[in-house]
């Protein structure tokens, strides 16, 4: 799909897999011939004219920039992530204002697990798709199940499944959107999993675009056999 405006990707990709039972980065554990973040990689890569930043952690560092120098010279920059998720994404968009090249206002700019690697084009195209028409949009499914609320082990409701998406990765946004939206997050300390939530509490509109079911995060040891299951 052409789009007139320039694509970044941040990928956060410092966290430390303890739901994976390792010591080391479950990104690095292979599905097929391929480790997961490079199966992350190659999707963005191949899909064309997008830039990435890629956040890591000390332990890495030095393979994801001889990755960089090798295979994916569309990594514009590998950075050292924090103790969080959102620390990680937030260095990441600080990042973006250092790079030759980077983004102007309405730029596009996503965010995407590095652990989400079964990505496919079609839930990228659909991602450029949402940021035409909106500031912000993040890739999601219809919930499968019944989903509860519960608190001290006792059901407080059943929301109708039919208003129940679950959200993954890419999150969208315009970039000038999101350095409000981190900027935000930083001055009050906000934590969140996902970054659209830190564009909704600044009264952002947040669209839902279609992602897939395979568009997997590889957390636990299962999601791996999955992975290689579909791949
Ligand atoms: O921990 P979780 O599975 O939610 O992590 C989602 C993504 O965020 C992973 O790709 C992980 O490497 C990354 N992450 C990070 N910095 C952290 C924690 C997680 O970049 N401190």
């Amino acid at each position: 799909m052409s789009c007139s405006h320039k694509i970044y990707v941040i990928i956060p990709a410092a966290g430390s897999g303890s739901r994976m039972g390792k010591n080391s980065n479950k990104l690095f554990m292979k599905i097929g011939d391929k480790t997961v973040i490079e199966r992350t990689l190659d999707a963005f890569n191949n899909y064309g004219n997008i830039y990435a930043i890629v956040v890591t952690n000390e332990e890495n560092l030095e393979e994801l920039r001889r990755l960089q120098n090798t295979n994916y010279p569309f990594i514009k920059s590998v950075i050292l992530g924090g103790n969080s998720r959102t620390e990680s994404v937030s260095k990441g968009v600080d990042e973006l204002a250092n790079i030759e090249d980077g983004p102007t206002a309405d730029d596009y700019v996503f965010i995407h697990d590095g652990a989400r690697c079964m990505i496919t084009k079609d839930v990228i195209d659909n991602c450029v798709e949402g940021l035409a028409d909106n500031k912000v949009c993040v890739a999601g499914v219809q919930a499968k199940n019944t989903i509860k609320v519960v608190h001290d082990g006792i059901v407080e409701s059943t929301p109708d499944r039919s208003t129940l998406y679950e959200v993954q990765t890419p999150q969208c946004f315009h970039y000038n959107v999101l350095k409000k939206s981190y900027g935000n997050a930083k001055e009050n300390n906000i934590e969140a999993t996902d970054d659209t939530a830190l564009a909704e509490l600044l009264g952002y509109k947040v669209a839902i675009v279609e992602g897939s079911y395979s568009n997997i995060k590889i957390t636990t040891p299962e999601d791996i056999i999955f992975a290689q299951g579909i791949s």
